[in-house]
């Protein structure tokens, strides 16, 4: 049975609480995340699974307070070590990104300066006032599987899997707390994509930090995350631990029968979801594509949470009687 969340139980680095962000344009405000609630604690990895434009970016700019100029935090709370974000000043927060907060990008080569050499780049991201500056560089690449030689090359001079360790390097010198990763491996092939999560991994388990993954691919996030959360058209509908339970919302089901081979992700092409951000806030976001939808999904669904990690926003389910 679903029941509130429980906390105080483990050491939370991450908590969003009920935020809601909005793109505002001339005349109306659409939604583009709705009453988004999860956290990541020490040393897990929490991945974000959602379908282009569902809003994973959004939401990681979110937690890093980076929205461009036209969106807007509507409501909720970001908590990173317990401190609320939403309302400290940009001085502050510049102060908690990188050092407490790192984030890695899709693509390595949008993000490192081409006039800069790789040593420059990991200078300028350490915060701290060690005198063993170079030594702790040393050690970053170290940690990465990269020479210490590589500080005197370009960018361009670096394969997209070497760009990708700078940037895993430039994120872990500060020994942040929790790593934001925005699907790192998209722009890779197979071979270097598992080197990275490896990497990402041997990382997590040797500094503890929190990693928070954001993929399009649900079998790599079964694979290697600690928790999974699925997104949908700007709502978490389910939280779910790989390898305890099997998701069960109708939507996190497609996605799942596309790993086993059953093509019901074809009928949900085919289909087309046109109600608008309004619309969704006033029924269930699936209510349109879902097979299994009743009179009752045509009101606003809580997320709910079954235990103190996982949770679910559908009616029709096991898992949430409470609602
Ligand atoms: N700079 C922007 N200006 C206007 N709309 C934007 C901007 N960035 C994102 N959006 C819109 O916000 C919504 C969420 O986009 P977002 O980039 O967060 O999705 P995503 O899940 O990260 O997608 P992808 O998997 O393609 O990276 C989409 O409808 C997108 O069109
Ligand atoms: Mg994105």
């Amino acid at each position: 049975m679903c029941l509130t969340q429980k906390t105080g139980e483990m050491e939370q680095i991450l908590e969003v609480k009920n935020l809601s962000v909005l793109r505002v344009e001339k005349t109306e405000s659409i939604s583009i995340l709705n009453d988004i609630n999860f956290m990541v604690k020490k040393g897990e990895m929490f991945c974000l699974v959602g379908e282009s434009g569902s809003g994973k970016t959004t939401l990681a700019l979110s937690i890093i307070k980076l929205l461009p100029k036209s969106f807007k935090i509507a409501s909720g709370e970001i908590l990173i070590n317990g401190k609320n974000i939403l309302e400290i000043n940009e001085q502050s927060m510049r102060n908690i990104r990188g050092k407490d907060i790192s984030i890695i990008f899709q693509d390595p080569s949008a993000y490192l300066d081409p006039l800069f050499t790789i040593g420059s780049h990991l200078q300028e991201s350490y915060h701290g006032k060690n005198e063993n500056k170079k030594e702790l560089i040393s050690l970053a690449l170290q940690e990465v599987g990269l020479d210490s030689e590589v500080q005197t090359v370009y960018p361009h001079q670096l394969s997209g899997g070497q760009q990708q360790r700078v940037m895993i390097a430039m994120a872990l010198i500060n020994k942040p707390s929790i790593i934001i990763a925005d699907e790192p491996t998209t722009a890779l092939d197979v071979l270097t994509t598992r080197q990275v999560i490896d990497l990402l991994n041997a990382i997590r388990l040797k500094h503890n930090p929190a990693i928070f993954f954001i993929t399009h691919d649900l079998e790599l996030a079964m694979k290697t995350g600690t928790r999974i959360g699925i997104m949908y058209r700007g709502h978490i509908v389910e939280i779910f631990k790989p390898g305890r339970e099997k998701p069960s919302h109708p939507y996190a089901n497609i996605l799942l029968g596309t790993i086993e081979g059953k093509d019901t992700i074809l009928e949900l092409n085919f289909k087309k979801n046109t109600m608008d951000s309004k619309q969704m806030q006033q029924k269930c976001p699936f209510f349109d594509m879902c097979v299994e939808k009743e009179a009752r999904c045509k009101k606003t669904i809580p997320f709910v949470w079954c235990d103190s990690e996982t949770g679910i926003r559908c009616l029709k389910n096991g898992r949430n009687t409470q609602v």
